[in-house]
């Protein structure tokens, strides 16, 4: 196991009716605080009230930041940051998914930096040191937003979407109730699910191979996923099915999986370039995806984590031969995707056809080089034909 240090500061408050905790938590950094929201879930659901009634209560000033995009624009953040230095924010609150809390992060570093938000998710401008403080109520099991460093942010005039990752940027507090989950549509709880299940391969598939205890846990979470995401997509409001799939989404991506065993990325380059360039939902790109990178990385030297998969997680019979398994995995993986929580399953079906493939597989080939196996722009290019 690699030598790591392990620093996760953000308070959890995790079950029924922990929004009572809101107002609390907000008076600990102050009493002006700006509300970052998406397209309106939370006004339909109840969590907009609930919150706005405490803050109210409490004589907590308010301003809205609303129409957050799935995939969060750049535009959206620098309209943020100008509400934070117009109201005097002290702090800021995100309702909703990973969107909501990965725009609220750059609005909360953005407010004391003086140049264009971009630099700082391009790296042309440093995260200051005053960045304000950020607690996150989370609606959507899915990116682990809420208890991680990282935002991702799009630029659609340039037809980017990059991660930004500071240890700054994690929330302080993460307000977790399960019930919450309740209204999210079956596409995006699907979808939500499939991102978890990405994290946890994503550090899954590392060289380091004497990581036992972090390998148990993502198949844990892997199992967890399989267990509880059907239920969510059948029963929507299985308080169980949703207290674990919201608690998996923190896991999967809190650095419990990734400290000691750190390995770069892949799927996650691949699939921002799917939704920097048509905009389509997260977790739906990364599950297109992932058979056909698995795929890609499948051989001799790799085999190993695929047998692990086939055995432990999916319950084929490890006397069989390695390669054997290693595609009984991918076909298992698949269909977990495909079959059981119904997404699509081509690119095609997402409105994506061959026009861009080449840019995004050059646009991503950094991060791809640096991979569990290193790849070229040219494999890259193969994933993707492979899967439209
Ligand atoms: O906009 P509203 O009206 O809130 O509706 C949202 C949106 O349409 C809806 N929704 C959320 N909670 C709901 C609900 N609908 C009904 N009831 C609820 N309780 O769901 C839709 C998707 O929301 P969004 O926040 O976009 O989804 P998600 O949480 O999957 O976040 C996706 C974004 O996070 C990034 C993705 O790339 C994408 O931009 N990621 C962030 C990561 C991070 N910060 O670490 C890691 C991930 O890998 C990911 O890249
Ligand atoms: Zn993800």
């Amino acid at each position: 196991m690699n030598n790591f240090t392990y620093s996760v500061p953000t308070t959890v408050h995790f079950g029924k009716g922990q929004i009572s905790q809101l107002t609390d938590s907000v008076k600990l950094y102050g009493s002006r605080v700006l509300l970052v929201y998406g397209g309106g879930s939370i006004k339909k659901n109840g969590v907009y009230d609930a919150a706005t009634a405490l803050l109210k209560e409490n004589n907590i000033f308010y301003v809205d930041l609303d129409g957050v995009e799935p995939n969060p624009r750049v535009e959206t953040v620098a309209r943020g940051a100008a509400l934070c230095r117009e109201h005097d924010i002290d702090v800021v609150i995100a309702l909703g998914g990973g969107s909501s809390i990965d725009c609220a992060k750059i609005v909360c570093a953005a407010t004391n930096y003086d140049g264009d938000p971009w630099d700082l998710i391009i790296g042309t401008g440093s995260v200051p040191e005053t960045v304000l403080p950020l607690i996150a109520v989370l609606t959507l099991a899915a990116t682990g937003s809420e208890m991680d460093p990282v935002a991702v942010i799009s630029n659609m005039t340039l037809n980017r979407k990059l991660s930004i990752g500071h240890p700054a940027l994690r929330p302080k507090v993460a307000i977790m109730d399960p019930e919450y989950t309740f209204s999210v549509p079956k596409y995006q709880t699907a979808s939500g699910t499939a991102d978890i299940f990405s994290h946890t391969l994503e550090s899954f598939f590392s060289p380091v191979r004497s990581a036992y205890l972090q390998n148990q846990f993502c198949l844990a979470i892997l199992k967890t996923c399989m267990k509880y995401g059907p239920i969510a997509l059948e029963e929507p409001d299985n308080y169980e099915a949703r207290a674990n799939l919201m608690w998996a989404s923190s896991w999967a991506i809190n650095d419990t999986l990734k400290k000691g065993n750190e390995i770069g990325w892949s799927v996650h380059p691949l699939e921002h370039e799917l939704s920097a360039y048509y905009d389509i939902t997260h977790g739906v790109g990364l599950a297109i995806l992932t058979p056909h990178w698995m795929r890609a990385v499948l051989s001799e030297e790799t085999v190993d984590r695929f047998v692990t998969l086939a055995t432990e997680l999916y319950g084929f019979d490890a006397s069989l031969p390695a390669m054997e398994l290693a595609d009984l995995a991918i076909d298992a993986t698949a269909k977990f995707f495909f079959e059981t929580l119904g997404l699509p399953s081509t690119l095609k079906e997402v409105g994506i056809d061959e026009t861009h493939l080449e840019a995004m597989a050059h646009n991503c080939k950094a991060r791809l080089s640096q991979g569990f196996v290193p790849l070229t722009p040219e494999q890259n290019l193969e994933i993707y034909k492979a899967a439209l």
